[in-house]
């Protein structure tokens, strides 16, 4: 068995990363510390980049298909991790979540209707609703007890006020960490189909559920579930492939699945990545030995912060994560407003978060930290925070 050295720190400038290379691009200082993009400053697993290396030798990148042996490894992941038995027929592949999303909303509802989605949430998901002139209806979560949760009374409110056609599900759910539970899926499940939306179950994260929590996909919860959702699922996030674009639609129904394949088709995304093709293929066949490699860093990185906070800013409250290696972090006892928040985060402390504000107003006070560095990174970071804050000055 191949152990991985996840300390080991690795030089990511110069190699076109938007985390690394792009501050300038887009508005930031030169030489922040970055934890925001959902990356990671890892290599992925030794039999992806093997399998990559072999397909690269052969030096020929024509129009390429997925063939079964693909099918098959997709469908052998999403049964052995999740229970979940599925036919290859239902597989649609994309060039990423964030445009299947996108190909959801103008496959299943038309300019004007109502899209609903649950805040602070993954910020693609209003652009996705908004850039294809749909409207944007929001059920915010509850932040109750340091702990996030869905208010299933003003979700059914909404989508019954506004007739809502979409819901757009982030399961599990970043920023706020949540692994939904089944009951809390059967109960959208239920809602859904009382009001005929439809629902596109982004679940990008799936294989980062926390010790103690389980990650459940929404159309396993029920039979009318399966047949009026989509899943969204991709080897990006757990493998560290965003780079490859490729993602995996499974569509049970018929009827949706056409309508989302035909809208695909018009904008011309139906071809294939050779390389995207590959390195999913040898990522679900080969890589789970790497990803529980990965999950116990991982688990020992949110120990590290969670100490880290506790001993030395305390006024800092860690979300609890359930799942994704993204922590949610309420900043709101600093008694900064968002502005100043930023400034202390970039002038003061040289750092690169995401600001809870692009996740919408109810991120207002918040930051998100993307925790899937070497531990000295994240030791760098927190250090420098802990510097820049008033009291420690
Ligand atoms: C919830 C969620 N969906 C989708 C994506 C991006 O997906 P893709 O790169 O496949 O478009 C991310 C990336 O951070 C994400 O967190």
């Amino acid at each position: 068995m191949t152990r991985y050295d996840f300390d080991q720190l690795h030089d990511r400038k110069n190699t076109s990363s938007i985390k690394y290379d792009a501050a300038p691009l887009l508005g930031k200082k030169e030489g922040l510390l970055p934890l925001w993009v959902a990356d990671m400053d890892f290599p992925t697993a030794q039999p992806v980049i093997d399998a990559l290396v072999e397909r690269a030798r052969n030096g020929i990148f024509g129009y390429e298909f997925a063939s079964p042996a693909y099918f098959a490894a997709v469908q052998g992941w999403m049964f052995d991790h999740f229970g979940w038995e599925t036919d290859w027929k239902w597989i649609v592949r994309t060039p990423g979540v964030v445009a299947a999303l996108a190909t959801a909303v103008r496959a299943f509802t038309k300019p004007g209707d109502a899209v609903l989605v649950q805040p602070p949430v993954y910020y693609p998901f209003f652009s996705d609703v908004t850039q294809n002139g749909r409207a944007l209806v929001t059920s915010p979560l509850v932040y109750e007890d340091g702990r996030y949760r869905m208010d299933f009374d003003d979700f059914e409110r909404k989508v019954a006020d506004n007739g809502v056609k979409l819901f757009l599900l982030c399961n599990p759910h970043n920023p706020v960490g949540r692994a939904w539970t089944r009951g809390e899926l059967e109960r959208v499940a239920e809602i859904c189909g009382r009001h005929g939306v439809i629902v596109a179950s982004d679940e990008i994260h799936e294989d980062f559920a926390r010790p103690g929590h389980e990650h459940v996909v929404y159309a396993s919860v029920s039979e009318s579930a399966a047949r009026s959702c989509i899943v969204c699922t991709a080897p990006s996030k757990t493998f560290n492939l965003a780079g490859l674009q490729t993602s995996n639609v499974f569509i049970p129904n018929p009827t949706l699945r056409k309508r989302f394949k035909a809208e695909y088709k018009s904008g011309g995304l139906d071809e294939a990545n050779a390389f995207g093709l590959v390195a999913a293929q040898a990522a679900y066949e080969h890589g789970a030995d790497w990803l529980a490699q990965l999950k116990s860093y991982l688990e020992d990185n949110l120990a590290f912060v969670r100490e880290f906070l506790d001993t030395r800013l305390p006024m800092l409250k860690l979300v609890e994560p359930e799942s994704t290696y993204l922590l949610w972090i309420d900043c709101s006892a600093l008694g900064l407003n968002d502005d100043e928040l930023q400034q202390l985060i970039e002038d003061e402390a040289g750092l690169w978060l995401d600001m809870g504000t692009m996740f919408g107003e109810e991120g207002s006070g918040f930051v998100r930290v993307n925790i899937a560095c070497p531990r000295s990174t994240l030791e760098r970071a927190f250090t420098a925070l802990a510097r820049a804050l008033p009291s420690e000055k």
